[in-house]
């Protein structure tokens, strides 16, 4: 039996609670019908880098489903060792950028906006992995397995490379009509390998203090503002934890969260994406503001939440891909009005629960939460 928990609060204007969430937002230039924002959740399902008639539906249901804004699952720039599994889709390449056009057709034919986004895996690609067998992955320093030389520590010259891959991404975003751009910074990835002291032992401009391991996203977002429009949208996504570590902390307290957040408005982030497994949660101690919250008010930049948003339980497994013990049941929104009426965050991000159902929009809106699909092991299976 789902667990509903319907919520009528008072809103802008003394309406019902459900309006905080139906109103629009202006982020740069753009215009997004509501507050809520697809979730970016890897699929696997682009063979060879192309997004074909599958991922294209995907997202026309989810449009079609009344979000606000897509943003898209991860895909790769075109650094030769940006990506890290077969089926990823690609940002680059005229089949991989047509086919994304036509995914963004679809979504806007819907009312929704769409922003890609960009993702470059750093360390966790080994060789082997399509778009090159030959590359070896890369990231803040070199790692051996078995003798090997799996990953390879960028170069200065490297690093430049990468930025400038960023930066040819969103700008062909902008050209193909895209409503702006998400920066993966989050889960362990490249940019975040060189957040984490942990995975960050270099000794150069990019190691050490907390002022050098943001260098690399202050670089990629400077170069991104350089390549597209004034008003198109750059949106930064964060994490304190790791796809190796949910405990992990890039900052241990709100002035080392405001060292990371503030040269990155600087290079000219318009948003925030803070990637957390439960939005609600304390970010840390002393203190009930939420990690969107405190990036709210640190950095002044409008914010998007996320996390096991509709469902009563996160994903526990350290596996990502584990199956077992995934099921969630629907909950209802009373927690993500609360938030943001009392100005915690923005935009509000949902992940499984537009997977289970892509009409989780349309039913929420229309107050029909027990008709809210729950999220299911098959649904992860299938990911549509
Ligand atoms: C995943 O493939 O499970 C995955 C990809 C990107 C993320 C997190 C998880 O940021």
């Amino acid at each position: 039996m789902a667990m509903i928990d319907e919520m009528t609060i008072p809103g802008p204007g003394g309406t019902a609670g459900l309006d905080w969430l139906f109103h629009a937002f202006k982020l740069g230039g753009v215009e997004l019908r509501n507050r809520i924002v697809m979730a970016p959740m890897t699929r696997r399902r682009s063979p060879g880098g192309v997004p074909n008639e599958h991922v294209i539906d995907y997202y026309r249901r989810r449009a079609d489903g009344g979000v606000g804004l897509i943003i898209s699952e991860g895909t790769y720039i075109d650094h030769p060792a940006a990506n890290a599994h077969p089926g990823v889709p690609a940002f680059h390449g005229d089949e991989a950028l047509h086919a994304w056009s036509r995914v963004l057709g679809a979504v806007h034919e819907a009312g929704a906006r769409m922003f890609p986004q960009l993702w470059h895996v750093g360390s966790v690609r080994r060789p082997g992995v399509e778009p090159d067998p030959t590359v070896p992955g890369c990231g803040p320093i070199s790692i051996w397995e078995n003798g090997t030389q799996v990953v390879r520590a960028l170069t200065k010259a490297d690093i430049a490379a990468v930025v400038e891959s960023y930066a040819r991404a969103a700008a062909n975003a902008e050209r193909l009509g895209f409503d702006g751009v998400e920066v993966h910074g989050a889960h362990g990835y490249l940019l975040d390998q060189f957040f984490w002291r942990q995975t960050n032992t270099r000794h150069d401009e990019y190691g050490g203090p907390l002022a050098n391991r943001v260098r690399f996203a202050v670089e990629t977002v400077g170069a991104i503002r350089n390549a597209v429009s004034r008003d198109f949208p750059v949106v930064f996504r964060f994490s304190q934890w790791k796809s190796s570590d949910y405990s992990a902390q890039i900052a241990a307290t709100p002035q080392e969260l405001s060292e990371i957040l503030l040269p990155l408005v600087g290079a000219g982030v318009d948003c925030f994406h803070v990637s957390t497994r439960r939005f609600w949660e304390p970010a840390f101690p002393g203190s009930e503001a939420t990690l969107a919250e405190w990036t709210r008010r640190l950095s002044g930049k409008p914010v998007i939440a996320v996390g096991s948003v509709g469902l009563d339980r996160p994903h526990e497994s350290r596996l990502f891909r584990d199956t077992a013990n995934i099921a969630a049941e629907v909950v209802g929104v009373d927690r993500v009005l609360e938030h943001l009426q009392r100005g915690a965050f923005d935009l509000v991000a949902i992940g499984r629960a537009l997977i289970a159902d892509p009409d989780w929009a349309k039913k929420v809106r229309s107050n029909q939460m027990s008709r809210i699909e729950p999220f299911t092991k098959a649904n992860l299976e299938s990911y549509f």
